[in-house]
């Protein structure tokens, strides 16, 4: 054990080692090596130890989770309410998907901000300023710099009422010789951006990279140090973003943010449901709607299905959005107990909209969707699915039923397909057969 200046710590096993090698010793991996600075007192026994102190738990102030609104009503949302004072906010996602956009927008918006810029110059900013035609509430200012060490005595002297680094990846320290971006260069800065966050009372947001498989480039420990975790993603093809929350020390988790990608910055989409049933066809035969839970909001998605006769001697079974297995299950639950003979059919199932459904509430939806297509005959105009389907034909109640319907009827869905109503999927079935 190493007690002072720099020591190689290999971050799959954390064995340490005085100086740099290829391979760890203890684990055997190769090229795991990082170079991390080791404090000059740590270990030291002489020094005097200062007692820690005891705060009583009625006497800490209740106001320092007090939220500050971030004047951004969705990215609000996803941090449960506001800004906390410190607090550290991680932001992901992969490059081009618009991280440094809704951060710009959050520094117009906030008043006194700093935003640090490493990754662009700050004629770029300017320009990203310019072109969300806003101007600044606050006094921005910008900072070019990458140590850590100038941002964070910078920082120190002006007090600013929020800091934006961006990103993280171009930061370091002197005090190491890695690059920028090596796993010691992020984590070391890091923790001293934190140390300010915590010591000043300021928020800070931190933009952060992903890797090819999704993952935050860096340290899974970055992900344990930072109060939320916010990971921004949407699909390369969709103007839609979704900010979701990954980690939230002040808040859910399963919070969703929703934003449209506009040639001015990042709109906010406060009623997702309208985007998602916008070019929907009423009136064709394989088409439901169905309610499912964004967090604590619910969203009306649309569930297409497509059931066509097979050439193949396994007929095919492409389910997007949903999972095939949960389709395979549902169209079993359809043939025996709803009559539907479906094994020399193609069964195609989408969720439109590249929104990805995992509960089960979906399944009613996904089950009319494929016997409105298989009798050719589209739904009531007005109607939604809201119910798991069981494996002996039984519509199953589902969480949050009564949110779920509020929500529904509040966009003119007025027909409610339950287990309020049916109780067998057969029910159903027969009714939309007429
Ligand atoms: P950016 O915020 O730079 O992404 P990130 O920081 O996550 O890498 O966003 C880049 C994309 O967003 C780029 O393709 C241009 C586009 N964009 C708009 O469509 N509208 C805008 O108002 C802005 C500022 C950017
Ligand atoms: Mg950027």
């Amino acid at each position: 054990m190493v007690k002072s200046g720099v020591v190689f710590e290999c971050n799959n096993c954390g064995a340490q080692y005085p100086k740099w090698q290829g391979q760890c010793g203890e684990c055997g991996k190769w090229n795991t090596l990082e170079e991390q600075v080791v404090g000059a007192s740590a270990g030291s026994s002489k020094k005097k130890v200062k007692e820690a102190e005891l705060i009583s738990v009625d006497k800490v102030s209740k106001k320092d989770l007090a939220r500050v609104k971030s004047g951004i009503g969705e990215l609000d949302r996803v941090l449960g309410g506001g800004m906390v004072k410190g607090e550290v906010v991680l932001m992901v996602g992969e490059p081009g998907i618009g991280k440094s956009t809704l951060l710009t927008q959050l520094s117009v918006e906030a008043g006194d901000v700093v935003y640090v810029c490493g990754e662009e110059s700050p004629s770029q900013v300017a320009g990203r300023v310019a072109r969300l035609g806003k101007k600044a509430k606050g006094g921005l200012k910008l900072m070019s710099e990458v140590d850590v060490d100038s941002i964070v005595s910078a920082l120190s002297q002006n007090n600013p009422s929020l800091v934006i680094v961006d990103s993280l990846q171009t930061l370091n320290t002197a005090d190491l010789s890695g690059v920028a971006g090596s796993v010691s260069q992020i984590k070391e800065c890091t923790q001293r951006l934190i140390r300010y966050a915590k010591k000043n009372d300021t928020p800070v947001f931190l933009v952060g990279h992903v890797t090819k498989g999704g993952e935050i480039a860096g340290p899974k420990i970055l992900e344990h140090m930072v109060d939320a975790v916010l990971d921004l993603s949407g699909d390369r093809y969709h103007d839609l973003r979704l900010l979701r929350t990954v980690k939230n020390r002040f808040g859910a988790t399963d919070e969703v943010g929703v934003f449209r990608m506009s040639g001015t910055g990042m709109e906010e989409v406060s009623n997702p449901s309208e985007i998602f049933l916008e070019e929907r066809d009423e009136t064709g035969a394989g088409s439901a709607v169905a309610v499912i839970m964004e967090g604590t909001r619910p969203v009306l998605v649309e569930i297409q299905a497509l059931v066509v006769n097979s050439e193949l001697p396994v007929p095919r079974r492409v389910a997007e959005g949903v999972s095939v297995r949960r389709t395979q299950l549902i169209i079993g639950v359809l043939q025996k107990h709803a009559g539907l003979r479906l094994s020399n059919s193609d069964v195609f199932v989408k969720v439109t909209g590249g929104v990805d459904v995992k509960e089960p509430a979906v399944d009613l939806a996904v089950s009319m969707a494929i016997v409105s297509s298989y009798y050719g005959k589209a739904l009531a105009k007005n109607s939604v699915c809201v119910g798991e389907v069981g494996l002996l034909g039984e519509i199953r109640s589902v969480s949050w039923y009564d949110k779920r319907v509020k929500e529904a009827s509040k966009l003119g869905y007025r027909e409610i397909y339950s287990r309020d109503k049916y109780r067998k999927i057969a029910d159903l079935v027969k009714r939309v057969k007429k």
